[in-house]
C-alpha cells in the first residue's frame, strides 16, 4: 500500500519563466491550508534533488505570501541535470568517450533515497519537456509525481496554454512599441527577434498584436524576395515604415539554424542570429534594387536600413501578467489537489476554459526531445488571421 502522503516537495527545473513563484505560491497554500500538509522546496532543480539535504528548505504560508508577482523562481533553476542520464566529468568538463560523445551515468537512484531519507512523500515538479521527461521517469520509479507546464514557448503538448507564454507576448508586444517610434521616425525596417525555440508562437502571437508586416516563423517556408517586397509596400505604405517579427528558430536565408553548438544547452545548440540574418538579407536586397533614381524607395526614403533587436530574456524574466499568475494560482492548486485525489504520475493542463490532469506518459510519449513538441498550426485559424489581417510570412 502507498504511503500517506504528509510532506510534498516542489521543485522548478529548466529555463526561469514567469510565473514559477505564482505556481509555489498557490501550491504551498493549498497543502497547508486545505490539507495540512508539511511542503520543502528543493533548490536548484534535479541538482538539488540528488545533493539531497543541503538544498531542502521548509516553505510556509508566510513564506510564499508576497512572491506572486515576482520573476524567476525562489528554488532557483537548474536546465541540465537530468539524473537519469547525467554526463560525467572531470576537471575539463564533460569527459567523452572514444565515440566523441558524452559518457552517462544514471543517478536516479541517489535521488529516490534521499527523497525515502528526508520524508518527502510526493513530488509536484515545475518544468518544460526535458524536466517533465525526468518527472515522466521518476513516476516510472514509483515516485508520487504531478508535474506543472511551463515555458514561454507553448509548444508542449496535451495543455492548450503553459505559463509565462502570456507574459512571454505581452513583454514583445510593449518591446514593439518602442521600436515602432524609431522605425517610424527613420523609416526603417525592424525586425525584432523573438524566442520560441523551434516554435513560432511567440512571433506569431506577437506580430498580430503588433500589426507586423512579416511574421517569420519556423513553421513556414519563406522566400526572403517575398519579405523583401513586403518590406518595400510597407515602406511605400501611409506608415512609412516596416516592422518584421522573426521567431530566433527560422532557418536563415541561407537555409541553417543560427546558433552555436554548445554542451550548455540540453539539446547541445543555442539559437543566435536568425533577426540579424534576416535585417542583413532584407537591406541587401534593398540596396541592390534601386530605382533610376537611385532611390532604395521614393525621394524620402532614399536608402533603408534594416535593423534589428533581439529581445532575449527581457521576455522571460521580470514579473509574470495577472493572466498568468492566474493560471499559475490554477495549476499550483490543482497539482495539490491532483495528489491528494489520488492521482499520479499526472501533468495539470488546460483544456479550453477548464483545468484537467493528463498521464505524463502521454505528455512525453517518447525519450526524443521534441515528441511533445506542438508547432504552430500553419491551417489554424491564428495563421489564417495573420494572412487576414494582411500579414505576410514570406510565402506567398
Ligand atoms: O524554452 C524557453 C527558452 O526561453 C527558449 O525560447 C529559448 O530558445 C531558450 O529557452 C533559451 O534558453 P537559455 O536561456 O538557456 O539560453
Amino acid at each position: 500500500m502507498e504511503k500517506e502522503i504528509k510532506k510534498i516537495g516542489i521543485l522548478t527545473g529548466g529555463g526561469d519563466c514567469p510565473g514559477l513563484n505564482a505556481v509555489i505560491a498557490a501550491a504551498v497554500k493549498t497543502a497547508v491550508s486545505k490539507y495540512n500538509l508539511e511542503v520543502v522546496g528543493i533548490k536548484n532543480g534535479y541538482r538539488g534533488l540528488f545533493l539531497g539535504e543541503s538544498q531542502v528548505v521548509p516553505l510556509d504560508a508566510s513564506e510564499v505570501g508576497n512572491i506572486i508577482a515576482r520573476g524567476g523562481t525562489i528554488l532557483y533553476n537548474s536546465n541540465k541535470d537530468n539524473l537519469f542520464k547525467y554526463p560525467r566529468r572531470d576537471k575539463n568538463g564533460i569527459i567523452k568517450g572514444e565515440d566523441g560523445k558524452p559518457i552517462y551515468d544514471n543517478l536516479s537512484g541517489v535521488a529516490v533515497e534521499n527523497l525515502n531519507r528526508m520524508g518527502i512523500d510526493a513530488l509536484i515538479i515545475i518544468g518544460g519537456d526535458g524536466t517533465l521527461t525526468s518527472g515522466r521517469d521518476f513516476a516510472r520509479l514509483g515516485v508520487p509525481v504531478i508535474g506543472v507546464p511551463k515555458t514561454i514557448d507553448n509548444d508542449l503538448n496535451s495543455t492548450d496554454r503553459t505559463f509565462g507564454f502570456d507574459t512571454a507576448i505581452s513583454r514583445s508586444v510593449e518591446a514593439v512599441k518602442c521600436i515602432n517610434t524609431t522605425g517610424m521616425s527613420h523609416h526603417r525596417a525592424m525586425v525584432l527577434e523573438v524566442m520560441g525555440r523551434d516554435a513560432g508562437h511567440i512571433a506569431l502571437h506577437t506580430g498580430i498584436a503588433s500589426a507586423a508586416d512579416v511574421i517569420l516563423i519556423p513553421e513556414i517556408d519563406y522566400d526572403i524576395n517575398i519579405v523583401a517586397e513586403k518590406v518595400k509596400d510597407a515602406l511605400k505604405a501611409q506608415r512609412q515604415y516596416a516592422l518584421i517579427v522573426v521567431a530566433e528558430g527560422i532557418s536563415t536565408p541561407s537555409g541553417e539554424k543560427a546558433g552555436v553548438a554548445t554542451d550548455l544547452s540540453p539539446d547541445g545548440f543555442k539559437l543566435k542570429g536568425a533577426g540579424e540574418s534576416i535585417a542583413n538579407a532584407v537591406q541587401e536586397i534593398l540596396n541592390n534594387n534601386r530605382d533610376e533614381n537611385g532611390y532604395a524607395i521614393s525621394e524620402t526614403i532614399m536608402d533603408v536600413e534594416a535593423r534589428c533587436t533581439v529581445l532575449g530574456h527581457i521576455q522571460r524574466g521580470g514579473t509574470p501578467t495577472a493572466y498568468d499568475r492566474i493560471l499559475c494560482s490554477r495549476y499550483g492548486k490543482k497539482a495539490v489537489e491532483a495528489l491528494m485525489e489520488g492521482k499520479r504520475g499526472e501533468m495539470v493542463a488546460l483544456k479550453g476554459a477548464h483545468l484537467t490532469t493528463v498521464p505524463l506518459e502521454e505528455v512525453i510519449p517518447t525519450d526524443d526531445m521534441g515528441s511533445n513538441f506542438r508547432p504552430v498550426d500553419v491551417n489554424g485559424e491564428i495563421v489564417e488571421l495573420a494572412r487576414t489581417m494582411g500579414i505576410s510570412f514570406g510565402d506567398k
